[in-house]
């Protein structure tokens, strides 16, 4: 008995209570009728005759010391609630809203540049079958893109999926047969891609659209010219390399001269001057057909961006994982930019 006494009155000492009924619960487990103390004073009957003084004075000191602590900690709380009394709720409240996420922030930028030319924002689902992500953009059914290794499938046969981009968003619209389409497709897509600084499963890109009669490749690349003006300022200069894309046709990648450099050469841009940001080209007429469309009538073209790439060049940041971890030390310095 000697041995529990001093065990418990050590316990008993190190208590610190983190709330009230965390005092509560130590007043339930030592001193309540069925507590600790008060079943060690029962057993006290049982104590051989010439050791009863001693455990007596022993089993009184920690009654005496678990009410003492007890007493302390209430007070301590008790503390507490009248220093919250004394907050003056009329004042004005802090700041308390947290800032914007730097992706939402170059999403809004580049929605709004859009929007001042007419076109309106699209939206679709996250979850796509395989006609609206593949099928009806012209993938060939063998197209590597299809392979497990690319795609979250939820199901196969039929094939669902996690989008794997907002091409799918344009298929959406098209089927409406609501024309012209002039629309930017705003969203969040999934690849089954090993994370690191250049990779990510889940990212976010903008698609755009614009179909109408007698639309070309120059609509295109003034579009997508006044763009890179609007977003990274008057001196940007845009190039157009030949590419390939299932559902273009003619397709293009548009590099921007590196804004970090000036495109003098740096590792931002890998010394060559100039940073892809997007692919474009007309839409193919198969894929017009597939929604509907008169190829013969329509024509457009179509282009995709990723932001976080843009967003990386924008603010300088070379590590893809920074926007998904929620560090606040990296989301604090967007803070000021409303
Ligand atoms: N969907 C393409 C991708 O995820 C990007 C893209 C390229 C979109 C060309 C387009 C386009 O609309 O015309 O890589």
């Amino acid at each position: 008995m000697k041995n529990r006494i001093s065990e418990l009155l050590s316990e008993i000492q190190r208590f610190e209570a983190e709330s009230k009924d965390h005092i509560e619960d130590f007043r339930l487990k030592y001193l309540s009728k069925k507590g600790v103390i008060p079943s060690l004073f029962n057993d006290f009957k049982q104590v051989l005759p010439e050791d009863r003084k001693e455990m007596g004075i022993l089993l009184n000191e920690l009654k005496q010391k678990a009410q003492e602590m007890l007493d302390i900690q209430q007070t301590r709380f008790a503390g507490v609630k009248e220093e919250k009394a004394q907050i003056d709720s009329s004042l004005p409240p802090k700041k308390m809203t947290g800032g914007r996420h730097p992706i939402s922030l170059v999403r809004r930028d580049i929605n709004s540049i859009f929007e001042r030319l007419g076109f309106k924002i699209a939206e679709g689902p996250e979850i796509e079958d395989d006609f609206h992500n593949f099928t009806a953009l012209n993938f060939p059914e063998e197209h590597p893109a299809r392979d497990m290794q690319d795609t979250f499938f939820i199901s196969k046969s039929p094939d669902v999926a996690l989008r794997t981009h907002t091409s799918s968003v344009q298929v959406r619209v098209m089927e409406q047969g609501k024309l012209p389409i002039r629309i930017i497709a705003p969203g969040r897509v999934f690849r089954n891609e090993a994370i690191s600084a250049r990779a990510h499963c889940i990212f976010h890109q903008i698609e755009g659209l614009y179909i109408d009669k007698d639309v070309s490749f120059a609509d295109l690349k003034q579009t997508l010219y006044f763009f890179a003006r609007e977003f990274f300022g008057p001196e940007i200069k845009i190039r157009f390399r030949p590419s390939y894309f299932p559902f273009t046709e003619t397709s293009a990648e548009m590099d921007v001269s590196c804004n970090i450099c000036g495109g003098k050469g740096c590792n931002i841009c890998k010394y060559s001057g100039w940073v892809e940001i997007l692919g474009c080209g007309m839409v193919d007429p198969n894929v017009l057909e597939a929604c509907g469309i008169d190829s013969n009538v329509y024509s457009g073209y179509a282009f995709g961006m990723g932001i976080e790439r843009i967003t990386m060049m924008k603010y300088q940041i070379n590590d893809l994982r920074l926007f998904f971890e929620n560090d606040l030390r990296f989301l604090k310095q967007f803070e000021q930019l409303v």
